[in-house]
């Protein structure tokens, strides 16, 4: 038996795999095992020799057992550390970048149109998207049946009551209305307005208007034209300059669209101009007295100017985009673009 379990101890240090070990288990312990066989001496030896050589065997079996069992565990762990080592990573190697996206560059827009007019005194107020006809276009100097409601091709909801606003004009309403026809009034709205239209590299169905509203005493034209050309100036820098064409809007009279000088080709005419030198930025006016009556401000008492820039439009001329559906496409190539150009 001792020369059993001498040799099980030899052989077991040669084996490297478990298959290799239940062969050799079945060697020893399996049914005609070496070990296993030994019990059928047993039936031929006398019953002392009997009871010394089973504890014997007994002993034997749980030794060799063991040392099986052992050499498992032994075999099981080297396994599981080789998969790990070949598993390992390299946290030192440089982790690959990951691809973010960029504010959107209207929103920019936006903000430093925001920042401008508050360094001007200006509130910066919200209004709803959802809007009533009477906001968008009746206190607007717009009843129903009016032919330049036409120029808007608006998308109506419940009983042609409530629209997408088509415009941001209708929160020079609202504000006025809480202003209740006593205070003065200096205010911007940046926000979403909606149209049907034909979606092509200059016209989305929504898109972003920043509608300005000033209402005081001794409000004239020329303050208009000052806070225009300044804000300009302000985006394109100081070499811009501004032009004011006489215009139709229900809502103002005077009326007037703002162009300025193309920064592209300083105005001798390219493909942002479209060739004229000039770029449309700004439908703007004086309020017109109908409105400022329908909202409470007597228009003996108070004057003041409106205007409304298409924010698409001044982003487009700021980073030199030329289509304008490539806003709501989230292409990161051309997003990455701009902030590109932001960085120069
Ligand atoms: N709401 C006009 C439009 O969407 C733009 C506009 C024109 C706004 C004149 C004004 C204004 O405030 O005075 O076409």
């Amino acid at each position: 038996m001792e020369k059993i379990l001498e040799t099980l101890k030899q052989e077991l240090k040669e084996i490297k795999n478990t298959q290799k070990l239940n062969d050799l288990k079945a060697k020893y312990l399996g049914k005609k095992g070496s070990i296993s066989s030994l019990s059928a001496k047993l039936k031929d030896l006398a019953i002392e020799e009997k009871k010394e050589f089973g504890s014997k065997l007994n002993k034997i079996k749980t030794e060799a057992t063991n040392l099986i069992e052992d050499k498992k565990d032994k075999i099981e762990k080297e396994i599981l550390n080789q998969k790990l080592k070949n598993e390992s990573v390299d946290i030192t190697l440089p982790a690959t970048k990951i691809k973010t996206g960029s504010p959107s560059i209207v929103e920019k827009v936006i903000e430093d149109a925001e920042e401008f007019f508050i360094s001007m005194g200006y509130d910066v107020i919200e209004g709803p998207e959802i809007e009533y006809d009477k906001y968008n276009f009746e206190m607007l100097n717009l009843p129903k049946d009016h032919p330049a409601r036409d120029a808007q091709d608006t998308y109506y909801l419940k009983d042609e009551e409530l629209l997408l606003r088509s415009q941001t004009s209708p929160v020079q309403v609202r504000t006025m209305l809480k202003g209740e026809g006593k205070e003065p009034i200096r205010m911007i709205c940046p926000g979403k307005t909606y149209r049907r239209e034909d979606i092509n590299a200059t016209h989305e169905q929504e898109f972003d208007q920043i509608e300005g509203l000033v209402i005081d005493k001794n409000i004239s034209l020329s303050d208009l034209k000052g806070t225009v050309d300044t804000f300009v100036k302000h985006l394109y820098g100081e070499n811009v300059e501004t032009r004011f064409r006489p215009s139709y809007y229900p809502f103002t009279e005077p009326s007037v669209e703002i162009d300025m000088s193309c920064i592209y080709c300083e105005g001798s005419g390219c493909s942002m101009c479209k060739p004229k030198g000039w770029i449309t930025i700004c439908g703007a006016g004086m309020v017109h007295p109908n409105v400022l009556r329908d909202s409470g401000y007597d228009p003996n008492e108070w004057q003041g100017f409106a205007f409304g820039f298409g924010a698409e439009r001044l982003a487009m001329l700021k980073y030199e985009i030329q289509d304008m559906r490539i806003f709501h496409e989230n292409d990161l190539r051309e997003t990455e673009k701009f902030d590109r150009k932001e960085s120069k």
